[in-house]
């Protein structure tokens, strides 16, 4: 992949949680978790939208069909995290024998920092928890929110390994930097690497 001539790159942490008792509990709202058991690729569709405005790149060719197969696989769960009914944020629950993987987590803008992201999840990774499940893993990157990483450390997940990775010049990622549409970028220049304090406005 060739590098961004700006030289940004995406830093990858994979984190793992082996047992269920290293999960640091934290609540403190009147979060209410459910599940939307009745398949609807459409709502994943929106909440990722939502949820990882200005974060999440790389579904924007998206097709129906693509979204279809995304939630209709088996072991796929989405779960939707409720304040006095209200929708504040969801996670994504891919079960596969042995192991669960969170794939996407996360608030509603509207929602974040008021401690709601701790709690939910705090309920993803005991959901994640039940059945055969003998590891539950996760990936977070540099352009998500910076309260990301820590959450996750502090609730107990540890980091399995780092990856990083020169940003193709032409992903969604790297032409929303440049055009300050990304905001994980804007928060974490100082780990984008290359010229980000030239890019990242
Ligand atoms: C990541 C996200 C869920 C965190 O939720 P939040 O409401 O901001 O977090 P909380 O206030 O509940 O704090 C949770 C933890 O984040 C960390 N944290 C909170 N604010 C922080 C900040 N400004 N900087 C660094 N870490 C911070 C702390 O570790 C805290 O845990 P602790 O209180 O036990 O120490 C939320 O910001 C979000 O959904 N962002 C957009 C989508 C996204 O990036 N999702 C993650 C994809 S991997």
């Amino acid at each position: 992949m060739p590098a961004d001539p700006a030289g940004l790159f995406e830093v990858i942490h994979h984190l793992e949680m082996r047992r269920p008792t290293d999960l640091r509990h934290k609540r403190g709202t009147d979060l209410e978790v459910r599940q939307a058991r009745l398949r609807l690729w459409s709502l994943n569709r929106w909440l990722h939208g939502e949820v990882g405005r200005g974060y999440w790149f790389g579904r924007e060719g998206w097709t129906t069909e693509d979204w279809q197969r995304y939630t209709e696989r088996e072991g796929f769960e989405t779960w939707l995290g409720y304040l006095e009914g209200t929708p504040v944020g969801y996670f994504e629950l891919v079960r596969a024998r042995e192991q669960t993987r969170i794939k996407c987590f996360g608030l509603f803008a509207h929602f974040v920092g008021r401690g709601l992201g701790a709690h939910l999840l705090t309920e993803a990774l005991e959901r994640a928890w039940q059945g055969e499940t003998q590891k539950v893993v996760l990936d977070t990157c540099n352009l998500d929110h910076p309260a990301a990483l820590p959450n996750y450390l502090a609730r107990g997940m540890q980091l399995a390994r780092t990856e990083r990775l020169p940003l193709n010049p032409a992903s969604a990622a790297a032409q929303a930097i440049r055009e300050g549409r990304c905001r994980g970028a804007i928060y974490n220049a100082h780990n984008l690497g290359g010229d980000a304090d030239n890019v990242v406005k």
